[in-house]
């Protein structure tokens, strides 16, 4: 086997030690599964003199991130954020390199303008790490399901706020406490806004709609909602009403009832899933995607969705069939982006509520509070009274099936009602 291949990795950080561990300890296998050796030509990174893993090798690093770009075969972009990762993968395909990436920030904000340079270099883009981490959910639904037309996407896509509700339902401990471990284990980003917030989220939510769907969906266009303004008794109560609480990346076809409009609907919310779900057996840092298909069905993608090796798996499946195409000729799959269907407004979603009051604990205050939920055409599923402190009642009512305005309108109703000391939390219930 004559043929080499030039890789140089863009980024030292978690991800990228993992990667060039691989490259260098697993270097005959991958070989052999390419059909070219993949030698490594260089590391970009910001400080060359940082200390770092001792599997990256000293004399490959460089601050030279242009330079190194130009000589390499394969780009891998480990590096994150929008500049200068988004120059230096648009200079890579220019040169004519194939490019993998897990930057879903990037692909999230500007995908268009790389896939389109892609295309007209004629490279591959390939970018299985930008969501889910080690789940190879990327290809499926833009592969092994493009055969199919997918309806729904539900998905517990940031590790770091799944172990963090994870925590404060199993061991009672305070958001800000479960977030600091989260940091500590590696699964954060490095500022864990991005992951408490949701932004994170709802990066990886707008790659997989538009896989899904077949149609550009702007990061701009998609719901976010964090889980700073949980507390531990959101939690306590979505168990004792059979749930478990989950950050979900949501994305499915839609109808707008106020406009007529068909699309999709793209959002990342807290949300109740019931317990028997399959989602809510999603524990720690784990992550999951479920995926609801005409023909196939229900499926479940679950592993581990952050974390060095397991985002360093995902990158080199890419590495390996990038290079494999550049050994046989060929390329993956592009964007697909024909169905260009409507990205409808996050509050057109229909869907079932579960709302929590406190109230002043006399006769006829369920029955004003049942007349508010008629007036916008809400239809209650479910009541459930509890006592609170003196003649305050706790009450937790389940929705049936409604649109969010309604919605929305119902709670701002509720809140006005003199008996109604105030609307404590209002949470979607997905998946039942
Ligand atoms: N901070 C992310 C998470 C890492 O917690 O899932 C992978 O994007």
């Amino acid at each position: 086997m004559g043929e080499r291949l030039r890789v140089a990795v863009l980024g030292a950080g978690t991800v990228g030690t993992e990667v060039i561990r691989l490259l260098t300890t697993q270097a005959d296998d991958l070989a052999a599964r390419v059909g070219a050796r993949l030698e490594l030509v260089g590391v970009a990174v910001r400080n060359r003199h940082a200390e770092r893993d001792p599997a990256v090798p000293v004399e490959l690093l460089t601050e030279d991130a242009r330079a190194l770009v130009d000589k390499a075969d394969v780009v891998v972009e480990v590096m994150g954020g929008i500049e200068p990762a988004r120059e230096l993968i648009l200079r890579a395909i220019r040169h004519g390199a194939a490019v993998v990436t897990a930057n879903k920030a990037l692909l999230a904000e500007d995908g268009p303008t790389l896939y389109a340079a892609a295309d007209a270099a004629g490279v591959d883009l390939y970018f299985e790490a930008a969501v889910a981490g080690g789940i190879p959910v990327v290809r499926a639904v833009r592969e092994s399901l493009a055969g199919d037309q997918v309806r729904r996407v539900l998905g517990i896509v940031n590790g770091t706020t799944n172990y963090v509700l994870d925590k404060m339902a199993t061991e009672g401990v305070e958001l800000e406490q479960a977030v600091k471990e989260a940091q500590a284990l590696g699964y954060a980003e490095a500022d864990p806004t991005a992951d408490v917030e949701g932004y994170d989220a709802a990066a990886k939510a707008a790659i997989l709609a538009s896989l899904a769907f077949h149609t550009r969906v702007p990061l701009d266009a998609v719901g976010r909602t964090g889980i700073t303004g949980l507390t531990s008794t959101d939690v306590m109560w979505a168990e004792r009403t059979g749930h478990v609480l989950k950050l979900l990346a949501v994305a499915e076809r839609a109808h707008d009832e106020d406009t007529g409009v068909d699309g999709v609907l793209v959002g990342v919310h807290p949300a109740l899933v019931p317990e028997h779900h399959p989602l809510a057996k999603v524990s720690g840092s784990y992550n999951a995607v479920f995926v609801e298909t005409a023909s196939a069905g229900e499926l479940m993608f679950l592993g581990r969705g952050a974390g060095g090796a397991p985002t360093a798996s995902a990158v080199m499946g890419d590495v390996v069939s990038v290079a494999r195409h550049r050994v046989v000729g060929g390329r993956g799959p592009v964007e697909s982006s024909y169905a260009d269907l409507p990205v409808l407004p996050p509050d057109a979603a229909r869907a079932r509520f579960q709302l929590r009051l406190d109230v002043a604990d006399r006769p006829g205050v369920l029955a004003q509070v049942a007349a508010a939920h008629a007036e916008h055409g809400v239809s209650i599923e479910a009541v459930r009274q509890s006592p609170g402190d003196a003649a305050v009642a706790h009450l937790v009512i389940t929705t049936h099936t409604t649109s969010e305005r309604a919605l929305r309108a119902t709670a701002d109703a509720v809140a006005a009602l003199p008996s109604v000391r105030r609307v404590v939390s209002v949470l979607r219930v997905e998946g039942a």
